[in-house]
């Protein structure tokens, strides 16, 4: 099928190579000259495991290509905005802007029976008029929210666990549309949900919501651990056994950030006050603090660790990114925890595998060197703020032989406690003894 994808972000980017790896004939278009040429020419203008691989040989097909140009949208009969939706400055709300102006740029573009998949994420609502200006140019509109993870967007995308089409009652040639576009998918037997365009968008935030209330649910069972002595990654493990709770996700440590979970859970608290349900989403209120608490409890660690006061210490931070295998720091707890030390009068060191570029365009005073040894070089403190494999793998008796003093906070339960010890550090963690 001939598509579009209109945003070329980590959703657009990631989706118009896959739907061109699966046959379609696909033009991805973003307002961003510097990133459409990088995309072009093969490069991912992002560290995303795999995409750079895709990119090039779906460029070499010749089914995909990106330009600046919406015009270069016409024709294709398959739409989808994959704009981002990012916290507005001033309120939790979302800021949808660039959707609106994403609809509005493809409006002229559109032939009648065009159909526009939105895969953003947008307050409960947004389809529904957006439908209504769509329609109007005698196209149709359809909600096909994206649960992709970063650092296994290629996988998630090719193979998701579930595909969500948010359509108008009846709107049979939209089903169609999605139906042959993910035939490859849905023939591997992937679930799929025909619905409203409002439950196709609450799905999206509910679940992200939901990981996010479980991530905070163990960080807050760890701030128990630590005020009983108990063990967190082990109650962890105990009640993940119930196929029920399941153990995926009980992950306790500086909690979660990045792009996505943060002001989504905010956004759908806006959205909730917006429509006079407020109170069903008050909880998320407490997930939110549960999950900032956690980078205070660090910051008091790295404190504790350094004899009451980190000002003039030499503190090693090993890991920026959200997570590990993404390069991304929007919301990053390990950068803010970096510079929060930083701002006490600590003397930080960061390290990254792929984070220093992102992080230095957002904390340009931090002093960043590429590897754990050189930031580990004389340190009175070690921090382990991102689980990156380099970091999990570490040997504590080569590292002790660098630092100045053998202490290290295990911000993400990630390190073997015993091993450390063995070798002569003193180790604390989030939620354990
Ligand atoms: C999240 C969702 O998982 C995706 O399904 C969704 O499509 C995406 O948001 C989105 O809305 O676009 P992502 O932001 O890539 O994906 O990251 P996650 O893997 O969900 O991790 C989020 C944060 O939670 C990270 O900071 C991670 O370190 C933290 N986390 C995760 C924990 O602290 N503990 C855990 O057990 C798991």
């Amino acid at each position: 099928m001939k598509i579009s994808v209109i945003g070329c972000g980590y959703l657009g980017a990631v989706h118009a190579a896959c739907m061109a790896d699966l046959g379609h004939d696909v033009v991805g278009i973003d307002v961003d000259p510097a990133k459409i040429a990088q995309l072009a020419s093969g490069v991912a203008p992002f560290f995303e495991p795999g995409l750079s691989a895709l990119l090039a040989s779906s460029l070499a097909t010749g089914r995909l290509r990106f330009s600046t140009d919406v015009s270069d949208a016409a024709g294709a009969a398959v739409h989808f905005v994959a704009v981002g939706t990012p916290q507005l400055g001033d309120s939790y709300a979302a800021d949808l802007r660039y959707v609106d102006a994403a609809i509005s740029s493809l409006l002229p573009h559109l032939a009648p029976g065009d159909l526009v998949a939105g895969k953003s994420t947008v307050p409960v609502g947004t389809a529904e008029r957006l439908a209504a200006i769509v329609e109007g140019a005698g196209a149709r509109l359809a909600w096909n929210p994206e649960f992709l993870r970063e650092g296994y967007a290629v996988k998630d995308t090719l193979s998701p666990d579930r595909l969500v089409y948010g359509v108008r009652q009846g709107d049979e040639a939209s089903v169609a549309a999605l139906d042959e576009l993910y035939a490859a998918t849905i023939s591997r037997g992937t679930p799929r949900v025909v619905t409203d365009f409002a439950t196709a968008e609450l799905v999206k935030v509910a679940a992200n919501a939901f990981l996010a209330t479980k991530i905070s649910f163990i960080n807050a069972m760890a701030e128990v651990a630590e005020a009983t002595g108990a063990d967190v990654t082990q109650l962890a493990d105990a009640i993940g056994y119930d196929a029920r709770i399941g153990r995926r996700f009980l992950n306790a440590g500086l909690g979660f950030g990045g792009g996505c979970l943060p002001k989504d859970i905010r956004g759908f608290m806006a959205r909730a006050e917006e429509l006079g349900v407020d109170q069903a989403l008050g909880f998320l209120r407490e997930v939110d603090s549960i999950n900032l608490r956690r980078r205070e409890r660090m910051v008091d660690l790295a404190r504790e660790v350094c004899g009451g006061d980190v000002a003039g210490k030499r503190i090693a931070v090993l890991g920026l990114a959200f997570k590990p295998d993404s390069d991304d720091v929007r919301d990053s707890p390990a950068l803010d925890v970096a510079a929060r030390l930083a701002e006490l009068g600590a003397v930080v060191r960061a390290t990254d595998p792929e984070a220093i570029e992102t992080s230095r365009r957002l904390r340009p005073t931090l002093d960043y060197v590429a590897t754990a040894e050189e930031a580990a070089e004389g340190a009175d403190a070690v921090l382990v703020l991102t689980e990156w494999a380099q970091y999990r793998e570490l040997d504590p008796v080569q590292l002790g032989s660098v630092v100045g003093t053998r202490a290290i906070v295990d911000g993400r339960n990630c390190l073997d406690p015993v091993a450390w010890r063995a070798a002569g550090w003193h180790y604390r963690a989030l939620g354990r003894p």
